[in-house]
């Protein structure tokens, strides 16, 4: 099967479903009869999950583990020098460093993070590192980066020559603030996986905001902001100004509203809602959410038009979704 032909033919579908979902009320979440579960699945944010959802659904396809899938999916996007919001080539925090947050949970409700994390290329692994070999969910700084290289990372420099120039530009004109976070400039790499098990994980990784003040840390390695997965329900993660994540505990809420009978769409609309109700300053940022349920459901929403997921499942083989977003534009 074609990439292209699954994409012409289950994208309308898809786009079917976002348009009954977003006129659906609150209550009548519930009264939704629920189809077969599919699986495997594997979604991420942006066009950047493409080649991830590939090295997930290789491992997924082939009986394997949500969660080796999750942190093999998203360890493509952390190795490419060409992105510039996760892993290697990221952009630097305002001094010229690069500094990154990832983090990881598993079907059994274990989760690892590390926070600020420098110099090493796969951040995501030792966020399963500290998960698996540590009674800890979370390390930061120069503890995460020393924790990385006892388990064998070696320092790599993950400021490339773009970045650098983009850094040195920003700084030549002596600007503070976001830079705008879109299709044109992508953010986080956030992935959910189920297996042929009907187990979930998910992972997410990220440079942060770029020019961000030194020790900033956003919403992609917080459990239950940038990241949440539980088994029994779905998983969601986000992308965008992490600020805002973090304000309204954004994935396990996601998380919550699937428990609560919602849909992965509609989870991630009434999400992003309660988004905009703590953020004054909504119409100046974007967040997005993705979410999938133990069914292979999946949806998403954002505060802005231009934010899309990347969607690999038996009936979609790597298309890319446009989120759909109305609410400003
Ligand atoms: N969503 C990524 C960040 O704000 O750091």
């Amino acid at each position: 099967m074609s990439t292209r032909r699954n994409f012409l033919k289950v994208v309308p579908a898809v786009g079917a479903a976002l348009t009954a979902s977003c006129t659906e009320s609150s209550n009548s979440a519930s009264a939704k009869t629920s189809p077969a579960p599919l699986r495997p699945v594997v979604i991420s944010t942006w066009n950047h999950g493409q080649p991830a959802n590939a090295a997930a659904w290789k491992i997924l396809s082939q009986g394997g583990t949500a969660l080796d899938a999750a942190e093999a999916g998203v360890r493509v996007t952390e190795a490419d020098p060409s992105g510039q919001s996760v892993g290697l080539g990221g952009r630097p925090d305002a001094e010229g460093n690069v500094t990154l947050d990832a983090c990881i949970m598993g079907p059994d409700g274990d989760c690892g993070s590390v926070a600020y994390l420098q110099e090493i290329l796969h951040p995501i692994t030792v966020a399963r590192q500290v998960m698996e070999k540590t009674p800890h969910v979370m390390l930061v700084g120069k503890g995460a980066q020393e924790f990385a290289l006892e388990q064998g990372h070696k320092k790599v420099d993950l400021l490339t020559d773009a970045s650098r120039k983009d850094w040195e530009e920003w700084k030549a004109k002596n600007t503070s603030g976001r830079l705008p976070i879109n299709i044109e400039n992508h953010d986080t790499i956030g992935l959910l996986t189920l297996d042929q098990n009907g187990d979930l994980a998910g992972a997410c990784t990220t440079s942060g905001a770029g020019f961000k003040l030194p020790g900033r840390v956003g919403d992609s390695p917080i459990i239950g902001a940038g990241l949440y997965v539980d088994n029994e329900i779905g998983g969601a993660t986000a992308t965008g100004w992490g600020e805002a994540v973090i304000r309204a505990c954004g994935c396990f809420l996601v998380v919550e509203l699937m428990r609560q009978g919602h849909s992965p769409q509609r989870a991630c609309e009434l999400a992003v809602e309660r988004v905009i109700s703590k953020n004054p300053d909504w119409k100046e940022i974007q967040v997005g959410f993705i979410a999938l349920n133990k069914n292979g459901e999946h949806g998403s929403f954002c505060i802005a038009p231009g934010f899309d997921y990347a969607l690999y499942s038996p009936e979609v083989e790597n298309g890319l979704i446009d989120s759909g977003s109305k609410i400003k534009g």
